[in-house]
C-alpha cells in the first residue's frame, strides 16, 4: 500500500533513538563473470515476491522440493502467530537431501571431511555412501534405540561426518533432533536434553581441537546427571568413535546405558529404511538459543517451510550449484550449520567441506590451504573469524591459489574495515560478499544483497530478502520513515516459511518474546497484526539497505545519548594496529554510563600509550567527544564463546567490578583472569550487585 503524505508527517522519532555516526560507504559491484553464471539474475523477483503476492509467492520455494503429497493451503494463520506453511503437504527431509540426488549424483561428494591434524587424509563422502550410512544409522536408531517419529533425541557431537549422518537418520524417521553445540559443557547439554524430553543422547568419544584430542564422552556423564536433576531420564547414551581402531576417551562406559555405535552398526549393515512421509508441519528439529538470562529457548523448526526456505536461500544468495565446492566455516551445532551446511546445501546436491578443527590450526594459513587443495569456490564465515584470521595472518591468503566466487558473512555486524580486508585479501577482489542478517529463530536469511543483482555496501546487510518485508519501529510502535537513516527496532511485517513454529513447550514465551511488543490485538488472525520483533537495532539508508546495529540491549546510554556498541567498535578498528575491539558500559556518577574500550592488537605491534591515544582519537573524530572512553584496555585476547563471539558481558562485569559468572564454557577461560588482573589489579573483590542494564549487557547469543 502506498504511504500517504499525512502518515509520513505524523511519524516522529523518539529521542531515545540510537545515535548513528557511521558514514555511508561506497558500493562494490559484482563482476560480469559472476553474473554470467549466477542462479538469480532476474530482477523481477522482487516484484514476484511483493506483499501483494504474499503468501502465494512462496510456492516457488516449495517447488524446489520433492513432495510425497502437494499441500492445499500455502499459509494458515488461524492460530496466529503460530504460522502454518504448506498445510496438507507431506515430505521427508532426508529423502530430499539424499535419496533424490542418487539418480544423477550418487558418485559425487556430499561432504569432504577435513580432520584437524593436517597429516590425516581428507575423507570424501559420496551421496551413495551418505545414503548407505544414513540408512544403517536410521535402522539402529529405530531398532536398537526404539526411536519413533515425534520423539526427541539430543545430539552432542563435534564436526565430523557422524553429525550430519545422525541428523539425517533422525530426519528419515521423523525423529526430532536437538543438536547441542559440541563445545558446550555437559551441564548445558543436560539442561537442553531435559527441556526437549530426550531419552537418548548421541555423542562421540572424543575429537581434535587445537592439536589435542578432547575427551568428549566425559561430558555425556555430566549431561545425564544434569538431565536427571531436571527430572529427565536419559536411558541410552550412544557413542560414536572418532578413531576406527582405538578409543579417544578414558571415561568408562556405563553398563546397560552406554553403547558404542561402531560396535552395533555391523548388525545393520546393508539395511534400508523407508523414509517416513512426514506432515509439512511436523517439527524437524529443535535448536536452543542461549541468552544470559532465563532458560535457553528451544526454537522449533518445521519440515516443509523450513526446508523450502533454506533450499531457496542457499540457491539464490549463496549461489550454490551442484558443481561448486562450498565451505561454510561454521559449526553444525549452530543454526548456520543446520541451514547452510546440512539442509540447504544438501537439498541442492551440493558438495560441502566439513572441517573438524579450529580456524588457525596449526597456523593462520590453514583455511587457505584447505581452500586451495579442495578448490573451494564458495566460502561462508563470521566476522569474528574474519577478524581473527586478519589478526593472525593478514597476508596469508595471498600465498594460496584459490578463487572464491561468493563469500558470506553471518552472526554480527561486520565493520567496514574488516569487510574490506575480507573483500580485497580473502576474496582477492573477485568474490561477491553477501552479509546475511538473520537469527536462530528465522531458519534462514532475512536481509542480504542478491549477489548478481545488488551492489555490495560494506557494513550493510542489504535489503530484505525476496518475500521478507522489514520495517523499523520506534519504542512506541511508530514506523520510522523508510530510508531515513534513523535507528529503531527492526521487525518483519510478514511471516515467511523459515520462521520457527514455536518455542518448544512454551507457547506463551514465543508470543511474548517475538510478537507481544508490537501486536495490538492478541485475538487477530490477520498476519498484518503480528510483526515479528527481532530484538536488533537497525537503520535503513535511502537506498533501502539495512544496517544492523546489534542487539537492542547492546547500547550504551551516555548522558541520555544512546550509542551503538558496534559503531564504537568500528571506529576502533580504523586504527591500523587494532585487531579486535569490544566496547562496554561503565557506571559513571555524572553521565550514567560511559564506554570503556578493550582492544587486542595485530601481531608484532607494541602495546603502549600511543595506540591508546589513537583509539581515543578515532572515536572522538568518527563519533564525537560524547563517546570518549573512560579507558582503553589493551588485552592479549578477547574472552570468546566457542562459536567465536566476543563475550562483552564478561568484559562489562570486569569493568564494573562485578562477578563474571560461569566462564568455563568459553573458548579461552584463562584470559578472563588475566584481563581481570589487568583492569582491577590483584585482590579486588567483585560483587554480585550491579545495575540491570549492565548485567544484561552483551547477551552473547
Ligand atoms: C546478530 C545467527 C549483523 C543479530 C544466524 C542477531 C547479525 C543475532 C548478522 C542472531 C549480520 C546475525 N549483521 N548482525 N549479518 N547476523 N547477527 O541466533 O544481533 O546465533 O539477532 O543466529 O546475531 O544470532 P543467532
Amino acid at each position: 500500500m502506498a504511504r500517504t503524505r499525512e502518515d509520513t508527517q505524523s511519524v516522529t522519532v523518539s529521542e531515545a533513538e540510537i545515535a548513528v555516526h557511521w558514514k555511508e560507504e561506497d558500493y562494490y559491484q559484482p563482476s560480469p563473470k559472476f553474473i554470467g553464471q549466477a542462479n538469480l539474475t532476474d530482477p523481477g523477483i522482487m516484484e514476484r515476491f511483493g506483499l501483494d503476492r504474499f503468501p502465494e509467492c512462496f510456492r516457488e520455494y516449495a517447488d524446489l522440493l520433492t513432495w510425497d503429497q502437494y499441500w492445499h493451503t500455502t499459509l494458515d494463520t488461524g492460530d496466529a502467530p503460530f504460522w502454518k506453511w504448506f498445510v496438507g503437504g507431506r515430505l521427508n527431509a532426508c529423502y530430499n537431501c539424499v535419496d533424490r540426488h542418487l539418480a544423477q549424483h550418487k558418485n559425487k561428494a556430499a561432504f569432504i571431511f577435513v580432520p584437524e591434524p593436517e597429516d590425516e587424509p581428507h575423507v570424501p563422502l559420496t551421496y551413495q555412501e551418505l545414503y548407505v550410512r544414513v540408512n544403517e544409522t536410521a535402522a539402529l536408531l529405530r531398532d536398537f534405540a526404539g526411536l519413533r517419529a515425534g520423539d526427541r533425541v539430543t545430539l552432542h557431537l563435534p564436526m565430523t561426518p557422524e553429525l550430519p549422518i545422525t541428523m539425517l537418520a533422525c530426519a528419515r524417521l521423523g525423529v526430532i533432533h536437538s543438536v547441542v553445540f559440541g563445545g558446550f559443557s555437559g551441564e548445558a547439554c543436560g539442561i537442553r536434553a531435559a527441556d526437549s524430553g530426550s531419552k537418548v543422547l548421541v555423542t562421540m568419544d572424543g575429537y581434535y581441537r587445537n592439536g589435542k584430542v578432547l575427551d568428549h564422552k566425559a561430558n555425556a556423564d555430566i549431561a545425564v546427571a544434569t538431565a536427571a536433576k531436571e527430572g529427565q531420564t536419559i536411558d541410552k547414551v550412544l557413542v560414536w568413535r572418532r578413531f576406527r581402531d582405538r578409543s579417544a576417551s578414558s571415561t568408562p562406559m556405563v553398563k546397560g546405558r552406554d553403547f558404542l555405535i561402531n560396535d552395533l552398526l555391523p548388525k545393520y549393515a546393508g539395511q534400508r529404511v523407508q523414509p517416513v512421509s512426514m506432515d509439512a508441519l511436523a517439527p524437524l528439529f529443535l535448536m536452543y538459543t542461549s541468552g544470559t538470562t532465563g532458560r535457553p529457548k528451544g526454537c522449533q523448526h518445521g519440515t516443509g517451510g523450513y526446508l523450502a526456505y533454506v533450499a531457496a536461500t542457499s540457491k539464490y544468495i549463496q549461489d550454490i550449484h551442484p558443481t561448486d565446492v562450498y565451505w561454510c566455516f561454521a559449526d553444525i551445532g549452530w543454526i548456520t550449520g543446520h541451514s547452510y551446511i546440512v539442509y540447504g546445501p544438501l537439498a541442492l546436491a551440493a558438495t560441502g567441506v566439513l572441517y573438524e578443527g579450529v580456524p588457525a590450526y596449526p597456523d593462520a594459513g590453514r583455511p587457505w590451504r584447505i581452500a586451495e587443495r579442495l578448490d573451494v569456490n564458495i566460502f561462508h564465515t563470521s566476522p569474528t573469524t574474519v577478524r581473527m584470521l586478519r589478526k593472525l595472518g593478514p597476508e596469508e591468503p595471498r600465498k594460496y591459489h584459490y578463487h572464491f566466487k561468493t563469500m558470506t558473512t553471518v552472526g554480527e555486524p561486520i565493520e567496514p574495515e574488516a569487510w574490506k580486508w575480507y573483500h580485497s585479501v580473502v576474496g582477492k577482489g573477485e568474490a561477491v560478499i553477501t552479509d546475511t542478517w538473520w537469527q536462530t529463530e528465522n531458519g534462514g536469511f532475512l536481509c542480504s544483497t542478491k549477489p548478481a543483482l545488488d551492489p555490495m555496501k560494506p557494513g550493510s546487510a542489504g535489503p530484505g530478502m525476496p518475500g521478507i518485508h522489514p520495517v523499523i519501529y520506534d519504542e512506541e510502535g511508530r514506523e520510522i520513515p523508510r530510508g531515513s537513516q534513523k535507528a529503531g527496532n527492526i521487525c518483519i511485517r510478514n511471516p515467511w516459511p523459515g520462521i520457527m513454529q514455536t518455542i518448544w513447550g512454551d507457547r506463551d514465551r514465543y508470543v511474548k518474546t517475538y510478537y507481544a511488543k508490537y501486536n495490538k490485538n492478541p485475538k487477530s488472525t490477520d498476519w498484518r497484526d503480528w510483526p515479528y520483533f527481532a530484538g536488533d537495532g537497525a537503520l535503513q539508508a535511502a537506498d533501502g539497505y539495512f544496517r544492523i546495529l546489534g542487539r537492542v540491549d547492546d547500547v550504551i546510554n551516555v548522558a541520555g545519548h544512546r550509542l551503538g556498541t558496534k559503531e564504537l567498535e568500528s571506529a576502533c578498528l580504523t586504527v591500523p594496529e587494532v585487531a579486535e575491539a569490544a566496547v562496554v558500559p561503565v557506571q559513571d556518577d555524572l553521565k550514567g554510563r560511559v564506554p570503556e574500550v578493550y582492544v587486542s592488537l595485530k601481531p608484532g605491534v607494541a602495546a603502549g600509550k600511543e595506540v591508546k591515544d589513537k583509539v581515543v582519537h578515532a572515536i572522538e573524530t568518527t563519533i564525537g567527544k560524547i563517546a570518549r572512553p573512560k579507558d582503553v584496555r589493551i588485552v592479549p585476547d578477547m574472552p570468546k564463546t566457542r562459536s567465536g563471539k566476543i563475550m562483552r558481558r564478561v568484559l562489562a562485569a570486569i569493568s564494573n567490578t562485578m562477578e563474571t559468572g560461569d566462564v568455563t564454557t568459553l573458548a579461552n577461560p584463562d584470559v578472563v583472569e588475566q584481563i581481570r588482573e589487568l583492569v582491577q589489579g590483584k585482590g579486588k573483590v567483585a560483587t554480585k550487585a550491579g545495575p540491570e542494564d549492565i548485567k544484561r549487557f552483551g547477551d552473547e547469543r
